[in-house]
C-alpha cells in the first residue's frame, strides 16, 4: 500500500492542501493553529507529506528544538495525520520514517513526541524522563512522552525542552 506513495517537503504553495487534512484526520481536536503557524515560522521546520494518485494523502511536521545550554540538536515530531480512510495502510509509518531519515541527515541528535507508546514504540521512541515537556504532563501521560535517539548520536542533557512559539500553548499539553 505505501508502494504508490511519494514523500516529499511540501511547498509554500500547498498550505491550503495541508490544511484540509487536519480537520479530517483529528475531528475532535483543532490542530489547524499550530499546524499554520508550523508552516509559516519555516525555520528549519521540516514539513513533509505522503502523496498518492489522489494527492495529499499524509502529513507531518518535524519542528527543531533543544534544551537550554547543551549543544545538541534536537526535534519535535508532531502533529502527523493520515487521510482516515487511507489510516493504518503503513503511511503514516513510512512518513514518519521518512521524516526520521532526515533528521539524521541533517545532525539532528534526539527526536521527541508526545503520543500513544503503543505507535510510536515501532520506530524506537522509548519514554523520555531525563528532557522534560515544556508544560508539565498529566500523570497518565508520562509514558506518552517519548524520545529516540537518532544513530550515532548522543541524547540532549537533561533538562526543558525549548520549542518555538507556536507550540507553547499549554492546551496542546494537557486534555
Ligand atoms: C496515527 C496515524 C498518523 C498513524 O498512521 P497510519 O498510516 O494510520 O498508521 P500505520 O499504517 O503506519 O501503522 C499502523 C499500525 O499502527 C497502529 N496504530 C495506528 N494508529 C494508532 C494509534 N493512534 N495508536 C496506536 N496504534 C495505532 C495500527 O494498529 C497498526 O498496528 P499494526 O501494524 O500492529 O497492525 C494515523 O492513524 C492518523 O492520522 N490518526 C489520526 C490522527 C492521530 O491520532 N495522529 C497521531 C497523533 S499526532
Amino acid at each position: 500500500m505505501t508502494a504508490d506513495l511519494t514523500i516529499r517537503e511540501t511547498t509554500a504553495s500547498e498550505k491550503i492542501r495541508i490544511a484540509s487534512l487536519y480537520p479530517k484526520a483529528f475531528p475532535d481536536e483543532d490542530l489547524l493553529p499550530l499546524v499554520l503557524a508550523l508552516l509559516d515560522e519555516r525555520q528549519g521546520v521540516l514539513s513533509l507529506a505522503g502523496y498518492r494518485a489522489e494527492g495529499l494523502v499524509a502529513h507531518g511536521l518535524f519542528t527543531p528544538c533543544g534544551v537550554e545550554r547543551c549543544d545538541g540538536t534536537g526535534a519535535l515530531l508532531g502533529p502527523v495525520g493520515v487521510l482516515p480512510s487511507l489510516q493504518r495502510l503503513g503511511l503514516g509509518g513510512a512518513l514518519i520514517r521518512a521524516g526520521l531519515e532526515q533528521m539524521t541527515r541533517r545532525g539532528v541528535h534526539q527526536v521527541f513526541v508526545l503520543g500513544d507508546p503503543g505507535y510510536y514504540r515501532r520506530f524506537g521512541f522509548e519514554p523520555e524522563r531525563g528532557v522534560i515537556a515544556p508544560y508539565p504532563l498529566p500523570e497518565a501521560w508520562a509514558d506518552a512522552w517519548q524520545s529516540v535517539t537518532l544513530a550515532g548520536r548522543s541524547p540532549l542533557a537533561e533538562g526543558h525542552l525549548s520549542v518555538p512559539a507556536p507550540w507553547m500553548e499549554p492546551a496542546l499539553w494537557g486534555p
